[in-house]
């Protein structure tokens, strides 16, 4: 099976496990997995079993699809939704036993944790390449930092045990990544982190920094798509 099957598994399992009724408020994540979850979210609107959903959006890749599959968009400050969703769907770069994130290899982490934060219910898609024993041992952590503050974010990153390197775009976009708020990110490479909790407090009391990519204390259930063709599912203890 491939990979890209994984996570289709876990995409839909999210929504045909967890969306229920009419006037639901939904947060939409970025990445590739989250595209299952958004087509499943269509396709069932389309065939009338949902009706009345709203999503929120996370990075204007996640707004775009939404538009695409005819999923009614709005956003936190909307009255409707006065800063509360039902539940939050999204990917993720890494997870740890208490199911604890990495995310921002997308560069929306800062979005995502906003929207994430705001569901009362936080569900994470992803694939069996995502599970680690301690977060850092596979992924570097993403920081958004402001562009002006950028040396000195990076200094504060070393002298907190990181090699932090800022993020190149490619050939369709030269120089630095540029995140959908404007900014620089840096990914900030910790190795096994001990104790993910203190360090992202500890990453976003750095003045300059915008937010980074642990997210702790936050997931409520982990949809996890696997190679046989099973679904793990990690439930908050
Ligand atoms: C976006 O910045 C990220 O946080 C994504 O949610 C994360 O990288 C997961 O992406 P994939 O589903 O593509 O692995």
């Amino acid at each position: 099976m491939s990979i890209d099957l994984a996570k289709k598994l876990a995409g839909y399992a999210a929504v045909d496990n967890h969306v229920v009724g009419p006037g639901m408020k939904i947060g939409i994540g970025s990445g590739s997995t989250i595209v299952y979850s958004i087509e499943r979210l269509g396709e069932k609107l389309k065939n009338g079993e949902f009706r009345d959903i709203i999503a929120v959006c996370t990075s204007y890749q996640s707004l775009l699809l939404c538009r695409q599959h005819k999923i009614p968009v709005s956003t936190l400050d909307d009255p409707a939704i006065d800063g509360v969703l039902d539940i939050a769907i999204d990917g993720a770069d890494e997870f740890d036993p208490k199911l604890n994130l990495i995310k921002g290899g997308g560069a929306a982490h800062t979005q995502e944790k906003i929207v994430d934060s705001a569901a009362k219910f936080f569900i994470v898609v992803v694939d069996e390449k995502k599970q680690s024993k301690k977060l850092g041992e596979k992924f570097s952590v993403p920081v958004e930092v402001i562009p002006a503050a950028l040396n000195v974010v990076m200094k504060h990153l070393v002298a907190l045990g990181a090699r932090p390197e800022l993020r190149m775009g490619g050939v369709q976009k030269m120089g630095p990544v540029i995140t959908d708020n404007g900014n620089f990110i840096i990914d900030a490479k910790f190795g096994p982190i001990e104790d993910p909790g203190k360090l992202e407090k500890q990453i976003n009391d750095i003045t300059g920094v915008v937010e980074n990519g642990l997210f702790t204390n936050m997931v409520s259930i982990i949809y996890m798509g696997k190679n046989d063709g099973s679904i793990e599912v990690f439930k908050r203890k």
